[in-house]
């Protein structure tokens, strides 16, 4: 299955190379091939090669046919750039249907709108048409893979992995840790909310594409005893991932020094109870002092920043640089406080968090973060990210002239780094054409 695009866009990590800005201390280059082509196993759905459309017509798909083998089927891309899927590392489903919530910030925006919402993910078919929905409104985002939050109901985390089985998507998620500080429906004891985890993983960990997260929702709603016994299950399996959010608010991170006021601080709290290491993914961490970034170094434990969200509920801007000075960072859309589930209007929020703290974020990083980088940030690098041969052959096809707008600007661009930053900035799930999930094309976008 050869796929011929007029661009193709492959984002590699170098060590060595000179060629563009640093990122947690590699360089990255984007492999822009001006008339490239994908080779695809339909079969297995892996990447079997990539580069000039010449070339790899001249090596697989004549020499397929004289052969005599299955004839090869060709998907002319002409005029559109194929990239590598987006990944999102940092996602609550349920709340796409509280999105754009007017007025408050973190605390008050938590209780009044998101628990209330989440309260309703114990009817199974609430949870399985959202996750449907959800997961369709990913694709036509360009976005294959994500780390996301379920609701505290095991069956909202198992009604998303059914449908992201079916896609053949490469997602994570579980079900959300609370027993404390929130409304009683949505509170499970925590032995109980444990052993939910525990069936989950059973049921669905390393399952075809899918993967669990231990998944307390934040040192407010859980308890020491729950904390405590979610480090232990996290110590008991090697490949499980943890997720939860950190310091992301000043409200938020006084009242967890008021609930733990003998411990050195906010990271402090999830250190001593086993949750840092090198699978563990902690959203915005905004409020951090120097001996926390030292722990996340010491631990490996990632960063995942979300500018749609610290915007939207007037949270803080996220200190990229020194961040990444001590820890690898993704970037995330954290709907619903986040507004938007494209990786693209991600991207754009993000250069602009940077600019109004005098630091630069160009196309290429960027582009990068939402492909390769977040796949390492994840330890997902083998699998997704580009288009080494092997790896899963998740990619969209991007019309980069998709309105009047765009075609008009592109048409002034002189360099690829040009037309890419306007894509960011301009660019949303309208340029989004095609997105294919290891190999099966799942999201068309519908003519207009
Ligand atoms: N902190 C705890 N829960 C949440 C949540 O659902 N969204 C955000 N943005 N922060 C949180
Ligand atoms: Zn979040």
């Amino acid at each position: 299955d050869t796929r011929i695009p007029d661009f193709l866009v492959n984002l590699t990590v170098d060590k060595d190379t000179t060629l563009l800005p640093v990122i947690a201390g590699v360089r990255v280059y984007p492999e822009y091939i001006a008339d490239g082509a994908l080779v695809i196993d339909d079969e297995t759905g892996l990447i079997i090669n990539y580069g000039s459309r010449e070339a790899m017509l001249a090596n697989y798909v004549l020499t397929a046919t004289n052969d005599s083998q299955e004839p090869v089927q060709i998907h002319d891309h002409r005029h559109k750039l194929i990239m590598p899927g987006f990944i999102d590392t940092h996602v609550h489903y349920p709340q796409i249907d509280m999105i754009a919530a007017y007025g408050e910030q973190l605390l008050d925006w938590l209780n009044n709108y998101t628990f209330v919402t989440e309260a309703n993910f114990g009817d199974p078919k609430i949870a399985h048409d959202t996750a449907q929905f959800f997961l369709n409104q990913l694709l036509a985002n360009g976005t294959t893979s994500a780390m996301v939050f379920a609701t505290s109901h095991p069956l909202s985390a198992e009604a998303f992995f059914a449908e992201s089985h079916r896609l053949n998507t490469r997602m994570i998620t579980g079900n959300v840790l609370m027993d404390q500080n929130a409304p009683e429906p949505l509170c499970v004891p925590a032995e109980q909310s444990i052993r939910d985890t525990q069936n989950i993983i059973d049921n669905w960990h390393e399952r075809g594409r899918q993967h669990v997260a231990i998944t307390p929702r934040f040192a407010i709603t859980s308890s020491p005893t729950q904390l405590r016994l979610a480090g232990e299950l996290y110590a008991s399996h090697d490949s499980v991932y943890l997720q939860t959010h950190l310091a992301e608010n000043r409200d938020e991170v006084a009242f967890v020094q008021e609930l733990y006021p003998n411990h050195k601080g906010y990271l402090d709290v999830y250190d001593d109870m086993g949750l840092l290491g090198r699978r563990t993914t902690l959203a915005h961490g905004i409020y951090l002092e120097t001996p926390e970034y030292e722990r996340l170094r010491a631990t490996g434990t990632q960063i995942s920043h979300c500018p749609t969200s610290n915007l939207f509920l007037g949270s803080g801007l996220f200190d990229l640089p020194k961040t990444l000075s001590y820890t690898g960072v993704s970037i995330a859309t954290d709907v619903g406080a986040g507004t938007s589930l494209s990786m693209l209007t991600t991207l754009s929020e993000a250069y602009k968090v940077q600019q109004l703290q005098s630091n630069q974020l160009s196309a290429h990083q960027g582009l990068y973060q939402i492909t390769l980088g977040n796949a390492q940030s994840l330890l997902l690098d083998d699998k997704i990210g580009n288009f080494m041969p092997s790896k899963e052959a998740d990619f969209v096809v991007i019309d980069m002239k998709a309105t009047a707008l765009l075609e008009r600007r592109m048409a002034q661009t002189k360099t690829l780094e040009e037309q890419l930053f306007v894509l960011i900035m301009l660019g949303d799930d309208r340029v989004i054409e095609q997105t294919i999930i290891a190999g099966q094309s799942r999201y068309r976008k519908s003519a207009v």
